[in-house]
């Protein structure tokens, strides 16, 4: 597989194309951001960790019949996946309340819900990626009522099996955002990545925040973080 031109340049990840009009190259990058690039830096070995962990997670989802873009890991720090017509919407999961959750409606954070809660946000930088709801989804023809039915599935055979892989090794998943994409023919695929900075997740016992939070908040330890929850996804392999 050849690397081709440069496509794009992401706050997180470049993206890349190969000699297969399918197929691009994800390099997973050490810089990070917050608060929608307010809040900048890099954290070493980021783009190392991340791409194992989602690596990891894709490998995992797919084995139990979710169709992802996630091909093969190609090195360190890139990934080769299937070409896709993302969807510009970010579907949030919580499981526990945090984050801006906790804010909007001043609920404790770690609060334990009647039920899941399922959120979209439009990926639209200038307007800072605001809350919206299915009906404003369909009404900007981002995507149909049939794919958000199948989404809606998706997400929850997603999140059943991200609960039971990290239940194995300690860790409560509290929230995760994921995106998903078209193929060629229509297909919705899981696109971009999981990983400790698109997800929350704690330790089951201490609640020790394992993922983006540390960097966020300035709690420090933030490579070691991802760190462990590489080193407990691996173990459990
Ligand atoms: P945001 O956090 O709002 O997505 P970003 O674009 O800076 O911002 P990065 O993770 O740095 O985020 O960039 C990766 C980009 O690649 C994202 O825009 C994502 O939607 C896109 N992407 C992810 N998977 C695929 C795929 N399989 N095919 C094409 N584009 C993809
Ligand atoms: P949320 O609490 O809404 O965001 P924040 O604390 O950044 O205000 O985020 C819920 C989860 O979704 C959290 O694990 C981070 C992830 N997420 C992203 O990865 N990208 C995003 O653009 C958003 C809105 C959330």
């Amino acid at each position: 597989m050849e690397k081709r031109e440069f496509l794009y340049d992401g706050k997180a990840k470049q993206l890349y194309a190969t000699d297969d009009p399918n197929l691009v190259i994800m390099l997973y990058k050490d810089d990070a951001s917050a608060y929608n690039g307010v809040k900048k830096s890099s954290i070493k070995n980021k783009g190392v960790l991340n791409n194992r962990i989602s690596e990891l997670i894709f490998m995992q989802l797919e084995k139990n019949g979710v169709r992802t873009h996630f091909v093969k890991r190609l090195d360190d720090s890139n990934q080769l996946c299937k070409k896709l017509d993302i969807i510009p919407l970010e579907f949030i999961v919580r499981n526990v309340v945090a984050g801006s959750l906790a804010r909007r409606l001043d609920i404790e954070e770690g609060f334990v819900p009647a039920n899941t809660i399922y959120e979209i946000c439009y990926k639209n930088d200038e307007l800072r990626d605001p809350f919206i709801n299915e009906t404003h989804a369909m009404a900007m023809n981002l995507v149909t009522r049939e794919e958000l039915d199948h989404i809606t599935d998706l997400a929850k055979k997603i999140n059943k099996l991200m609960i039971d892989m990290f239940d194995k090794v300690g860790i409560t998943v509290v929230d995760f955002k994921m995106e998903f994409g078209r193929d060629s023919e229509g297909n919705i695929l899981l696109a971009d990545e999981i990983s400790p900075d698109s997800a929350r997740f704690w330790d089951s016992k201490t609640k020790n925040k394992l993922d983006k939070d540390r960097f966020r908040r300035d709690m420090g330890k933030v490579e070691e973080a991802y760190r462990e929850v590489l080193e407990r996804l691996s173990n459990n392999d």
